[in-house]
């Protein structure tokens, strides 16, 4: 039974949201996916509701899918990159944040390489925030649009099966899918390179493994991650040529499995490094309804923040 408020003024990570905070955020997107596929497309529900989209990484589904939503909404909006801003003077984040909620911003969403900054930025300000991706920490709306998908896909996820393939320790798409299938019931492996599975993995509750084929035998979703190799400071395998060899999903493993696998990857792909065209293009994938379902989503966590304000 889904609550009828969120439990929080943020959405920092899936690690503070309560199993009840995400079937709402579920129920309310279903709705919210409903307007997007009218003619008009647009609600008032965030007219007089102002958001700052603040990315200091790089990013192109999230970021557009945020913009998306708030328009959608009917949000006033103003996007902020770091690469063009004074931040490149010496600004620091929280004096850059304060000037622009001077301006009476309601809501930020921010995408930062720092670990833990909307969660520090949250003990400052007044603003609702919400993390589109903290280093290597969180991604909450990832996760979010993941589960929606996949439950869409399959029905309830508990008891459901799901791997997440590749580079799981510079990954926070990682850490949140594993927090939120967790919290819906599923079961959780995690499946890669020793060298790119944390060692904490295990205080999780999710299984490890290094054996691509057994893992796809045992899932129902493998939901298959990118080498991050712009977080990679040292060699973590030989080479990507290798890896595809050793951790790489293509056509002829996957034909070669005794049940069908749903096939999902959050974006960007390294086509033919992780998965190859055959699989990312297929019927058995999901990746593009991972995307449409991200608006869904990111409408229902603004709405339902914006809510509380109320
Ligand atoms: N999935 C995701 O976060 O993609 P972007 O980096 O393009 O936003």
């Amino acid at each position: 039974m889904a609550a009828s408020q969120l439990s929080t003024d943020h959405i920092l990570g899936i690690k503070d949201l309560t199993e009840e905070d995400i079937q709402l955020i579920f129920h309310t997107a279903d709705e919210f996916k409903e307007v997007i596929n009218r003619p008009i497309k647009k609600v008032p529900s965030l007219r007089d509701v102002t958001v700052a989209n603040l990315f200091f990484e790089n990013s192109t589904r999230t970021r557009i899918s945020f913009e998306l939503a708030e328009k959608r909404l009917s949000a006033d909006i103003v996007n902020f990159s770091a690469s063009s801003s004074s931040v490149k003077k010496g600004e620091t984040l929280l004096d850059t944040v304060n000037n622009i909620l001077s301006m009476k911003v309601d809501m930020i969403v921010i995408r930062h390489s720092a670990p833990g900054a909307p969660h520090f930025l949250s003990r400052h300000i007044d603003a609702n925030i919400v993390n589109a991706g903290d280093g290597t920490h969180e991604h909450p709306t990832q996760a979010l649009l993941d589960a929606y998908s996949m439950r869409e896909r399959l029905g309830d996820l508990a008891g459901r099966k799901v791997a997440i393939f590749g580079d799981i320790l510079h990954s926070r798409v990682a850490l949140s899918n594993i927090f939120c299938l967790k919290k819906l019931g599923a079961e959780v492996t995690v499946c890669g390179p020793p060298t790119l599975i944390p060692k904490y993995i295990h205080e999780l509750g999710i299984g490890v493994s290094f054996d691509l084929r057994k893992t796809l035998e045992w899932c129902d979703v493998a939901n298959i991650l990118r080498i991050q190799l712009e977080r990679q400071d040292i060699k973590y395998f030989p080479s990507l040529r290798e890896y595809a060899q050793f951790y790489g999903i293509n056509r002829q493993l996957l034909d070669s499995l005794n049940s069908e696998v749903v096939i999902m990857h959050p974006g960007p792909i390294n086509r033919g490094v992780e998965v190859t065209s055959d699989v990312a293009d297929s019927r058995q994938s999901i990746i593009l309804q991972q995307v449409e379902n991200g608006v869904a989503i990111r409408m229902a966590v603004l709405f339902l923040l914006a809510a509380r304000r109320a």
